[in-house]
């Protein structure tokens, strides 16, 4: 009961939220690029602190980690490489550090692949993409920093090989001397970084990289018949004003039938494009679907999808500079990102760690056409062990019921709502288009309309990582929206605030409306909770949101689960599923 009486805590929380409603990503709020402390980049003795340290999302030992970088499937192993900065938590030092798998779950570490040695990557070695060249030998393009100045650094894009294509671990890469093999030609020579996957059509290769130009976002695309001499295409494959540094481009085609995936040269009719940026200034990564002009190497997203800060993402909480692959053996498409912390620096430098990356994904395009779907590769599934079971369970308004017999600060939970009519969903206010911003319109509504806030058709969902007393909580959840007598509006939220009586992390009330046909009235969600991630999907996989949380009391055998409901409206749990989850071997 105490849970659902703090209406005055809710009150509280919202007058507290609203300086930061305006400020958190938006444009006055600007993060760009990793901000560099010297004092922490040379730190190799600290302690690891293992408390918020991950069971089953990648994570190395120690030290600071963000991209990941030239996914691939090679002989039997997944490849992934990963900025990495050996000498410290903070962003710094980087080189190319590699691990590989036979699932894309348990992760063995091998030496780094890549490490600045030469003129044309002294300052760095900074992200880059794999392409499998026929023969089956894959090539890496990544930045090279020729100069630190002007800030970030100068940048080149080199290629690497394998030593020894005999290795299945690839462990050895040559970096040959006739790097770089494309150098800017634009001023701008301070942004132009994280060539992607080539691809081939009218007897070329095409690869695109990253740029702006004043504060227009710029895939430049680059040319070649032999892999080594490049030429920059008269155009660029897309642009967009006033949306800053594109970092991490990438650009892939799904398919319209089904949800296999597609190698990156594919062409047909029965294929899509999507072309994702990463915003350097939101730190977000948006996507676009649309149409690819093989003639004109022109992208132009549909009028679906809307291109900029307002634009669709990946992950509406806590994910970056991602990438995709074709994993040729299983026919799919796998979606990997980073996720940093939203803890102070002054916490990295004490736990010695910072950054994980999030479980890989499949991905491809919902039977709409207007957005992907996204859910854990199946082989997670098996780190499932103690499970529980709950079935058509209600939940009157102010329920909570709690899930017993898993261990649930390592957790996999699959749940299905029911509910039996749309009528007591409350108002849509209009005015919230006025005072929040189109990008920021859904979080900003989750900030104020939280767990404890009573609703009519929600809020229902999860309270993960709770403390016996819910003191801390983190809750993940739906609220209906009425617009119209028969239009809706979804709002799934994952919401930080309460996640932690420490004060000083970020806690953002992440969140993100979800296109869902209410006609069956059911709404599902899945999260994967492990130590300090809640990584949330809605509606198999149409919304998804990542949340970092360290709690201070709902830790190993003292974090709860619960199932709650407070809205008006009864909910049914007509079905929930919640596994322990093992530990993986993440490096
Ligand atoms: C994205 C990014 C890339 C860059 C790399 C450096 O997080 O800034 O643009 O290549 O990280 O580590």
């Amino acid at each position: 009961m105490g849970f659902f009486n703090s209406f005055v805590w809710g009150l509280a929380l919202l007058i507290c939220l609203l300086p930061m409603l305006n400020n958190f990503n938006g444009r006055e709020g600007v993060v760009a690029f990793h901000k560099i402390n010297l004092k922490y980049q040379t730190n190799n003795l600290v302690q690891v602190k293992q408390i918020y340290r991950t069971g089953y999302h990648f994570q190395p030992k120690k030290n600071w980690i963000n991209d990941p970088n030239a996914p691939m499937y090679y002989k039997g192993f997944y490849h992934l490489f990963y900025q990495y900065n050996p000498k410290g938590a903070e962003w710094g030092n980087i080189v190319w550090a590699h691990s590989v798998s036979k699932d894309l779950i348990n992760w063995i570490p091998l030496e780094p692949a890549i490490v600045p040695s030469k003129p044309f990557d002294k300052y760095g070695c900074w992200s880059g993409s794999a392409t499998i060249l026929p023969g089956n030998k894959p090539v890496i393009i990544y930045t090279g920093i020729v100069n630190k100045k002007p800030k970030p650094g100068h940048q080149v894009q080199n290629y690497a090989i394998p030593a020894n294509y005999s290795d299945p671990y690839l462990r050895k890469w040559i970096k040959p001397d006739n790097n770089p093999i494309i150098k800017p030609t634009h001023e701008n020579v301070s942004s132009f970084r994280d060539p992607t996957t080539a691809w081939f059509n009218n007897g070329q290769w095409k690869l695109i990289i990253g740029s702006k130009n004043n504060n227009r976002g710029i895939a430049y695309m680059y040319k070649s018949r032999d892999f080594i001499n490049w030429t920059k295409a008269k155009h660029p494959l897309h642009t967009k004003p006033n949306v800053g540094m594109w970092e991490c481009p990438d650009f892939f085609p799904v398919s319209s039938q089904g949800s296999n995936g597609l190698d990156t040269s594919a062409l047909g009719k029965d294929i899509r494009y999507v072309f994702k940026a990463s915003l350097d200034i939101t730190r977000f990564d948006y996507y676009t679907i649309g149409n690819y002009n093989v003639a004109k190497d022109k992208y132009v997203p549909y009028n679906t999808s809307v291109d900029g800060w307002a634009g669709l993402r990946y992950d509406y909480g806590n994910f970056y500079a991602s990438k995709t692959f074709f994993d040729p053996i299983k026919k799919r498409r796998i979606l990997m990102g980073w996720a940093n912390e939203s803890s102070t620096k002054s916490e990295d430098k004490a736990k010695g760690w910072a950054g994980i990356h999030l479980i890989p994904r499949k991905i491809w395009l919902d039977s709409s056409g207007h957005n992907l779907l996204q859910w854990p590769v199946n082989e997670l599934d098996s780190l499932r062990g103690q499970k529980v079971e709950l079935s058509n369970v209600k939940l009157n308004k102010g329920d909570t019921i709690e899930v017993k017999g898993i261990t649930v600060v390592q957790a996999d939970v699959d749940v299905t709502f029911t509910f039996s009519s749309l009528d007591k969903a409350e108002l849509y206010d209009p005015k919230w288009a006025k005072i929040f911003s189109p990008e920021n319109l859904a979080q900003s509504i989750c900030g104020i309309k939280g767990a404890t806030v009573q609703g009519g058709l929600g809020p229902f969902g999860l309270l993960t990582l709770a403390s016996s007393k819910l003191e801390e909580y983190t809750p993940v959840f739906f609220r209906i929206f009425k617009i119209t007598n028969n239009k809706h509006k979804v709002l799934f939220c994952s919401d930080a605030t309460p996640s932690s009586l420490n004060q000083n992390e970020y806690k953002p009330s992440f969140a993100s409306f979800v296109e869902v046909d209410l006609a069956e009235k059911k709404l599902s969600l899945r999260s994967l909770i492990d130590h300090s991630v809640v990584e949330s999907f809605a509606e198999g996989g149409k919304a998804v949101i990542s949340s970092r949380v360290y709690p201070t009391l709902a830790i190993a055998q003292n974090a709860h689960l619960h199932v709650f409901n407070n809205g008006s409206e009864v909910v049914t749990i007509e079905r929930l599923n919640a596994w322990s989850m093992k530990t993986a071997h993440v490096n």
